[in-house]
């Protein structure tokens, strides 16, 4: 039986996993850390919250007497690091954060497991820090070059990456100087339930909702390589079981595709969905361009990210044949899934626009559209 202690768990891909630990592996403890910051949201762990074995702490990881005292108490065993800033544009407007959490936060959880694992020598032998990292701290590809694989140099890009990268570096050298035993993961684009709307998915769903413009960066020829959250999960779950200690493993979904290509796919099941289920139009009468089977006419391109990476992609080659890993998602599949969700849950997406993001994203918006 593990003890978990998850940071960033009520984030996005952190409460998926949450959820997925908790379905799978219903006799292990499972404690969650967070700071519920903008992209943090308590509502993201109600399927757990009556959990007996699911426990919720408000802090910060840049609190070490707090990390100190969970990892002591609960005895934890294996520590999975979500909690981060994590989106690019937030990080080209205003850095701080970034190198705040992602840096000084990373590093002030290998100092407390050191101490806690290693000095005090609480599960010594059984511990483990997984990092969950990003494809971005490898930088960015040309069409025709190979997808990027564990060896590829890293070369971060935005502030976001290189913060990322930062903690990469942190979690090896407290591997190799010290001997905490550390595994990391480096993930591709995800998407699904409680993906925050500030991102390329959410945000063009539930714009399609609300009937408002779809912001293309640039010429939305960018690639992404898209993975459903709860493959990640697995993935995740396969590296704390069988990854090699001081490794890393590229989790990808074999999915590329370019930003103007995706958004046209959503828009088009957007439609279908509408016309397939009249109930949707009734929910929605705001949502008029659906409603008529015209999504794609709320398209507008827009001022380019600075400094926008072209192309990502994963190579699966180590964890498929290490791991076993492969994603069993379709895009297809997990796409249509993730949509029926946002059109089921508004009211969740509903409060999360309705707060201090919606000021933000309007600010943006005003300050990139063109024309
Ligand atoms: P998110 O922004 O949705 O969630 C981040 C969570 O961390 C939030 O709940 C927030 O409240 C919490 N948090 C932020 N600062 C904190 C602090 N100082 N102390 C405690 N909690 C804090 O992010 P996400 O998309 O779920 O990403 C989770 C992790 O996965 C990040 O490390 C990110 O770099 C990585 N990642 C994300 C993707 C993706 O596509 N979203 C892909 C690869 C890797
Ligand atoms: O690759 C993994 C990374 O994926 C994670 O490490 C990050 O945490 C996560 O946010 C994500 O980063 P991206 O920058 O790729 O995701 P985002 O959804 O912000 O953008 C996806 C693509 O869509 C990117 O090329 C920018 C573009 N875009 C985004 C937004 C929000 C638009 O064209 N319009 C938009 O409004």
């Amino acid at each position: 039986m593990k003890r978990l202690l998850v940071t960033g768990g009520a984030g996005f891909i952190g409460s998926n996993f949450v959820h997925y630990w908790i379905d799978n592996y219903p006799e292990d403890t499972v404690i969650v850390l967070d700071a519920l910051t903008y992209a943090g949201n308590i509502e993201n762990l109600n399927p757990v919250k009556d959990n007996p074995s699911f426990k919720f702490y408000q802090g910060d990881i840049c609190d070490s007497v707090l990390v100190e005292a969970l990892l002591k108490e609960h005895q934890i065993d294996t520590l999975v690091h979500f909690a981060a800033e994590s989106h690019v544009d937030r990080s080209i407007s205003g850095p701080d954060a970034f190198i705040q959490t992602n840096i000084i936060g990373t590093h002030s959880l290998l100092k407390a497991a050191k101490k806690i694992w290693l000095d005090e020598g609480v599960n010594k032998e059984t511990h483990r820090f997984h990092h969950v990292s990003t494809d971005e701290v490898y930088g960015t590809l040309e069409p025709e070059d190979p997808a990027f694989c564990e060896s590829t140099p890293y070369a971060p890009n935005s502030p976001y990456a290189a913060s990322k990268a930062a903690s990469d570096h942190l979690v090896r050298a407290y591997h190799h100087t010290y001997g905490l035993r550390v595994t990391t993961s480096n993930c591709s684009n995800n998407y699904g339930p409680y993906h925050f709307p500030e991102k390329l998915i959410p945000l063009v769903v539930t714009n399609i909702l609300r009937d408002l413009p779809l912001p293309i960066y640039g010429d939305g020829k960018q690639i992404r390589d898209w993975l459903y959250v709860e493959d990640h999960a697995r993935g995740i779950d396969l590296v704390i079981k069988k990854g090699r200690l001081g490794d890393c493993y590229n989790i990808g979904g074999v999915n590329e595709w370019a930003n103007i290509d995706i958004v046209h796919f959503i828009c088009e099941l957007m439609n279908n969905l509408f016309i397939e289920n009249p109930k949707f139009a009734d929910k929605y009468p705001q949502a008029i361009s659906a409603i008529a089977g015209k999504s794609q006419e709320l398209i507008t391109y827009v001022q380019d990210r600075v400094g926008h990476d072209r192309r990502y992609a994963i190579n699966p080659k180590k964890s498929s044949s290490e791991l076993g890993y492969m994603p069993l998602e379709s895009f297809e599949t997990g796409i249509r899934k993730t949509l029926r969700w946002y059109l089921k849950n508004d009211s969740w997406w509903g409060a999360v626009m309705d707060g201090s993001y919606r000021k933000w994203i309007e600010k943006q918006y005003s300050s990139s559209r063109q024309g």
